[in-house]
């Protein structure tokens, strides 16, 4: 089959990034005799150096035309100060034109990582795997916000409608009919007004999924719970700024950033793939970043946009065989005992696995 893939590598690690996993789509396009055309655009800072905007019409338009987008990190100091244009506006508007609402970030474990989480074995156990539904397109986000004539004060503004929540909660409960059917949603309901009308819809859906387990949690608490007893948790559902914030700290029980994929999705096939980690601007262009958060992405948008299950598993065994059989880690996963490679050397050495396994 051709699918046709956009790819927006973006600032800071962004392009290292999307290269290792660009690589590696290859490596699954001469196993399946499949074709995997790349479209490549600009957003972020480096649309911003180019164009002066962050996100041109003609990059919108032309991810329009393909089946899914790859998108590496935007941002950096670089832009902090712009005033007028910031790189994550591109995020965002991609995200919104896209209308892909809900960002599946899944956080596993890999067993031979162990010693890379910070958590002891007895809170492990026998390894970690989340999946965080984070709502994507509204919220504080995209609420009203401002500032003062004078600067003295601004407000940002948490707001979601009924059709906004109900549509999120079904996609968590899809994906919790995938995995051990239970559901958190994570909220603020003891003081949110906005949090309370997600558990009023939320009680009304899921009276009729009887099969799912829910529970509701204050977000302080979940982020204590996350490090306390994280196998308590299956799927978490949650709010664009509450899924931000507690994707980063899970991403830790992963061992690093740099191994938590994501995908964005919205009501067809079509979705945008990205790691969670942003542009790292500290480590940018020293081939010292870890590419399986996107490498992982890659394999997300073969599994949910293109229906490509054995391929896309291809690439998940590919990575717990290079982590299994090997000592060659990114120094963000690298313990006494391993063997430092840089970026483009682990994205090589997953890919031979995708070849040849
Ligand atoms: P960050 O995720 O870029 O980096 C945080 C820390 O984690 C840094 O020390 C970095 O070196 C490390 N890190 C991140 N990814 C890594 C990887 N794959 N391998 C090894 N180490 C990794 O977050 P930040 O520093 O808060 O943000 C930097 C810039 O990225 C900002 O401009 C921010 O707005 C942007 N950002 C973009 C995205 C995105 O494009 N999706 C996401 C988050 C942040
Ligand atoms: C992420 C990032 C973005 C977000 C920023 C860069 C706009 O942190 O994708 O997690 O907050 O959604
Ligand atoms: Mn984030």
């Amino acid at each position: 089959m051709k699918y046709d893939i956009s790819v927006i590598p973006g600032d800071g690690v962004g392009p290292e990034c999307v290269n290792g996993a660009c690589t590696v789509l290859r490596a699954v396009e001469k196993r399946f005799a499949h074709t995997f055309n790349f479209h490549e655009y600009l957003a972020g800072g480096a649309a911003i150096d180019k164009f002066g905007v962050a996100l041109p019409d003609e990059t919108v338009k032309g991810v329009r035309n393909t089946d899914s987008l790859l998108l590496g990190a935007v941002g950096g100091p670089r832009w902090d100060k712009c005033e007028t244009q910031r790189p994550e506006q591109a995020l965002l508007g991609l995200r919104a034109e896209l209308n892909v609402f809900a960002n599946l970030r899944h956080v596993v474990l890999f067993n031979a990582l162990k010693c890379a989480c910070p958590l002891k074995d007895n809170i492990i156990e026998d390894g970690i795997n989340i999946m965080i539904v984070r709502e994507l397109t509204g919220g504080i986000y995209f609420g009203k916000s401002g500032k003062s004539a004078d600067g003295s004060s601004a407000f940002d503004t948490e707001e979601y409608s009924v059709f906004e929540i109900e549509r999120i909660l079904n996609k968590a409960i899809n994906v919790a009919k995938t995995r051990n059917k239970k559901i958190t949603l994570v909220d603020k309901a003891n003081v949110m007004e906005s949090s309370r009308l997600w558990r009023r819809v939320a009680e009304k859906i899921f009276a009729q999924h009887k099969d799912i387990q829910i529970e509701y949690m204050y977000v302080d608490n979940a982020a204590m719970q996350l490090v306390r007893n994280p196998k308590q948790f299956d799927t978490i559902v949650t709010s664009n700024l509450f899924g931000d914030i507690l994707s980063d700290e899970a991403s830790q029980l992963a061992g690093s950033i740099g191994m938590v994929p994501s995908a964005s999705l919205g009501e067809g096939g079509f979705g945008m793939y990205e790691p969670v980690h942003g542009s790292a601007p500290d480590i940018a262009g020293m081939n010292k970043v870890n590419p399986i958060a996107t490498i992982l992405s890659a394999a997300m948008m073969l599994r949910y946009s293109f229906n490509l299950d054995y391929e896309a598993s291809a690439i998940d065994d590919a990575v717990t065989a290079m982590l299994d059989k090997t000592k060659f880690r990114t120094p963000d996963i690298a313990t006494k005992e391993s063997n430092i490679i840089g970026t483009d050397e682990m994205s090589r050495m997953i890919a031979q696995y995708v070849e040849c396994c």
